[in-house]
């Protein structure tokens, strides 16, 4: 048996608190917000899960109870939380912790953990899987509808982030026109003079980005709803990385025009076991997913793991190219794979605050 790993998660949003501790289902947002800044990291679920390269993996996922918006808000509060987690894992002897969601936001990207635990325990963001298995998704879509990239413009919302910034290196070799987006002017620009390509047009407005382009892929920091309808031509296609998504409810439901795919969705090899589940809760109440699908970022923990590469993978906000390679041969062989919906246009309700 590989492992364990450890994996950190946290409620996205209040509808996640009131769904997996329903004492809190009658109590004010800001009553639950202020309770769970006090209570420290626990295990939430133990799972066990074979690769159809024949290893077992077995690992933890643990939860950093903050709220998405209360990460940004405290990143003090939310780093020491991080070590708390850090420190249960080692507690579990884990080798390697996946970040999930925003505790890999704070804290420059993973780089102040990694400061913290040396080579005793080691991390990744997930985010080399993430941007791989978003642009294979991607491609699927395009080449069912025998489009060609070269035809076609295409806008990256968080563009300077650590998925933004890799994806953007990417798809400039590929597309007509780049639209990089995010709010800090200096941090674009500086990203438009790494790359250096005619392509590539830097800017933050959101709205005259996207209604330029075939298709939108956003992968921001930013927890709540920022694209609309009224943002998007007829008949684009968003790809919605970002945790919480970053599309609007109401682009699914009035624009049928409109594909909206997830990005860093997986499929995995095998139904995984479970030894512990919190609260007698299911994998789909806590993760927001069916039992055999988790996010690329839990994918490429899992990965690591059964490979025994112990190391900082995805860390940072400058992803490694051949990294992003290299987890996708290793997701092939270990058969990972990306999830792709019956109903093209489908996408998991906000985990928090649409779903259910
Ligand atoms: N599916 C998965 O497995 C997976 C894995 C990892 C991460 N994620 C998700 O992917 C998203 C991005 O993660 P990351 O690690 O790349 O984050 P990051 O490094 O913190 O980058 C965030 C980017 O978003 C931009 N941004 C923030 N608010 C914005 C706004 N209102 N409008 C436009 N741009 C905005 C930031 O630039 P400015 O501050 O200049 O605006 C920056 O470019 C997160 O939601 C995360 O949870 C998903």
């Amino acid at each position: 048996m590989k492992g364990p790993f450890a994996f950190f998660i946290h409620p996205l949003s209040i509808v996640d608190l009131y769904r997996a501790i329903p004492s809190f289902q009658n109590k004010s947002v800001e009553f639950v917000e202020s309770v769970i800044k006090f209570i420290d990291p626990f295990v939430a679920v133990e799972m066990e899960i074979e690769t159809s390269a024949n290893e077992r993996v077995y690992g933890l996922f643990i939860v950093i109870p903050l709220l998405s918006k209360q990460f940004v808000e405290d990143e003090k509060l939310a780093m020491s939380k991080l070590i708390k987690g850090s420190r249960l894992a080692i507690k579990f002897g884990a080798k390697i912790v996946g970040l999930g969601a925003f505790t890999s936001i704070v804290g420059k990207a993973g780089m102040n953990l990694v400061k913290n635990f040396g080579d005793v325990l080691y991390f990744t963001s997930g985010a080399s899987y993430t941007v791989a298995s978003s642009l294979e998704v991607l491609d699927i879509i395009l080449d069912k509808r025998k489009m060609n990239k070269k035809d076609l413009n295409i806008a990256v919302v968080g563009a300077t982030g650590a998925i933004g910034k890799a994806i953007t290196k990417l798809v400039v070799r590929d597309y007509k026109k780049v639209f990089a987006v995010a709010r800090n002017k200096t941090r674009l620009n500086v990203l438009k003079n790494e790359i250096k390509a005619d392509n590539i047009f830097v800017s933050t407005d959101i709205l005259a980005s996207c209604l330029n382009s075939d298709v939108v892929i956003t992968a921001t920091s930013n927890p709540s709803e920022i694209i609309f309808s009224r943002y998007l031509r007829h008949g684009a296609i968003v790809c919605d990385i970002s945790m919480p998504h970053n599309t609007s409810e109401e682009v699914i439901k009035n624009r049928k025009d409109v594909t909206v795919i997830e990005g860093g969705v997986i499929e995995l090899p095998s139904e995984p076991k479970f030894k512990k589940l919190f609260n007698d809760l299911s994998w789909n109440d806590i993760i927001g997913f069916p039992e055999n699908n988790v996010l690329a970022c839990m994918a490429e923990t899992i990965i690591l793991t059964a490979e025994e590469k112990y190391e900082n993978y995805s860390i940072g906000r400058n992803i490694d190219e051949n990294k992003i390679m290299e987890i996708s041969l290793l997701a092939k062989k270990h058969g990972f794979k990306v999830r792709l919906r019956k109903k093209e246009s489908e996408i998991t309700p906000n985990i928090g605050t649409l779903l259910k």
